[in-house]
């Protein structure tokens, strides 16, 4: 065997080597048994089964070349496949259930080929190791997992997107310390949510061409002197390309990390959105009310509709990060090459894929249910000290120094403030008194619509803005 598990069975006895699944194909040098506890203990197979499909895949694969460099016949290739086949229908369909005395996919499916098909069977293993396989299943799952994941971010964005046509132009408070800042549009807020996500599906697209390689062929970790053609499995499997040398080929994690780090990322940014969720749900908000199908209710207090959909994404993303911490750490002290600690990515790196896929899903069905009350901060705005940046920017269009502009506002703010009102007490009349350069008509100057529209610097609040945005985002979905 190409790899060095600790494993046995009865060298002598022929029937131990049958009770012990791994006995019957790597037992040779031990004379005890594995003990059941730590078969228990090493099998990762509940986690591995949900890279059947790749293991038989790259088994495949790996058949189909051995016959085409002449290592295999053209009848032992034909039995393995066919063999393969009936193996990976038999685990899917539940008629054979390996068990933890399989260490992994890999023992399992070899197990169940060789009882299948004979003597063939047990010519697969030929110029492979299961480091080498570990790898390249964790990478065929992971392209697939990838691609699931770009069309989930974009299915959230098209959600987004449809709500800004819907809604766009309702006007809100824009925060900075969750303080009122500035009115702006909630379009303007949505596509805020909108440029993260799409800077996630250029992550999960450049991970891609890093997953991209085939480790298959590298064997233990040093090659193989049989005349194996490593490009032609990875062309079969539909790899780019090559994972080169056989040392990294199997060592490497960097790319199950940096799959968990965008994944960690993206969830950072789906938490910011649903703890705004949370906090717009809130009676002190009363901006938003999320759709019956995404809330839920209280055992005990009867008018409850808790955002508990926006408050599982948060609570699943302190998990996420737990799992690029937990991958960064696995590996850090691992001498070259394969270690068996590798044997514990998976269950960080699938659960960091699978959440982070299920999250995005979840977004996209809370944005597209949600009720937004458009009417809610209408008349709220008007006055509020968030217009106190216009009056400044009125001055300063108006030659005033934006330093002294701020501090005249300021003082008028303090003023109203003293007055127990807000800047609709600032009419024509006081205006002067604190500054000459006040125009005689403040015109729409305290109107915060027209104060969100007159933001139309490239990328302001204004709505030309945001839909010049929308259509670019747009353009960008096609790429
Ligand atoms: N079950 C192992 C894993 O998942 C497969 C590789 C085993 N290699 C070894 N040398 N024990 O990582």
């Amino acid at each position: 065997m190409s790899d060095d598990a600790p494993s046995r069975a009865s060298g002598a006895a022929a029937e131990g080597a049958e009770d012990d699944a791994r006995g019957g194909l790597i037992g040779g040098r031990f004379e005890q048994p594995t003990g059941d506890d730590m078969l228990r203990y090493s099998s990762s197979l509940a986690v591995d089964l949900r890279m059947l499909d790749e293991d038989v895949a790259g088994s495949l694969a790996h058949a189909r070349m051995l016959g085409e460099v002449g290592l295999l016949s053209d009848d032992e290739v034909t039995t393995l496949c066919q063999g393969l086949e009936e193996v990976r229908r038999e685990i899917a369909g539940g008629t054979w259930v390996p068990d933890d005395r399989h260490e992994d996919i890999h023992m399992a499916v070899e197990t169940r080929l060789t009882e299948l098909v004979g003597e063939a069977g047990k010519k697969l293993h030929t110029a492979r190791s299961r480091n080498d396989q570990v790898a390249t299943d964790v990478r065929l799952w992971l392209k697939k997992g990838l691609l699931a994941l770009g069309r989930a971010v974009e299915g959230l964005v098209a959600a987004l997107l449809a709500r800004i046509e819907a809604d766009g132009p309702t006007l809100m408070p824009g925060y900075t310390h969750l303080q009122r800042g500035q009115p702006i549009l909630l379009g303007h807020h949505l596509l805020a949510h909108i440029g993260p996500l799409m800077r996630d599906r250029e992550r999960f697209c450049d991970a891609f061409g890093r997953v991209d390689r085939s480790p298959l062929g590298a064997c233990a970790m040093a090659g193989t002197p049989h005349p194996i053609d490593r490009r032609r499995s990875a062309e079969l499997l539909g790899f780019g390309t090559l994972m080169e040398n056989a040392m990294d080929a199997v060592a490497a994690r960097d790319h199950v990390q940096e799959v968990a780090a965008a994944c960690a990322i993206c969830m950072t940014h789906l938490s910011r959105m649903a703890e705004e969720l949370v906090l717009w749900s809130a009676a002190e908000f009363r901006f938003v009310r999320m759709g019956e199908a995404y809330a839920t209710g209280s055992s005990i207090m009867p008018q409850k509709r808790n955002p508990d959909a926006a408050e599982l994404v948060r609570g699943k993303t302190a998990r996420v990060q737990g799992d690029l911490v937990s991958l960064l750490a696995m590996v850090k002290n691992l001498p070259l090459a394969y270690n068996r600690d590798l044997q514990e990515d998976r269950e960080s790196l699938f659960h960091a894929v699978e959440t982070t896929h299920a999250s995005l899903e979840i977004c996209r069905g809370m944005w597209q249910t949600l009720e937004i009350y458009d009417q809610r901060f209408v008349a709220d705005l008007e006055g509020d000290f968030s217009l106190a940046t216009e009056l400044a920017d009125l001055l300063a269009g108006r030659g005033v120094p934006f330093r002294e502009a701020h501090e005249v506002v300021g003082r008028i703010v303090r003023w109203c403030e003293e007055q127990g009102g807000n800047l609709s007490l600032f009419t024509v009349e006081v205006a002067q008194t604190f500054h000459p350069a006040f125009p005689d008509d403040l015109g729409d100057w305290l109107d915060p619509r027209a104060a969100a529209e007159r933001r139309n610097s490239l990328g302001g609040t204004a709505w030309s803005e945001v839909e010049r945005q929308v259509a670019q985002v747009r353009r960008q979905l096609e790429t």
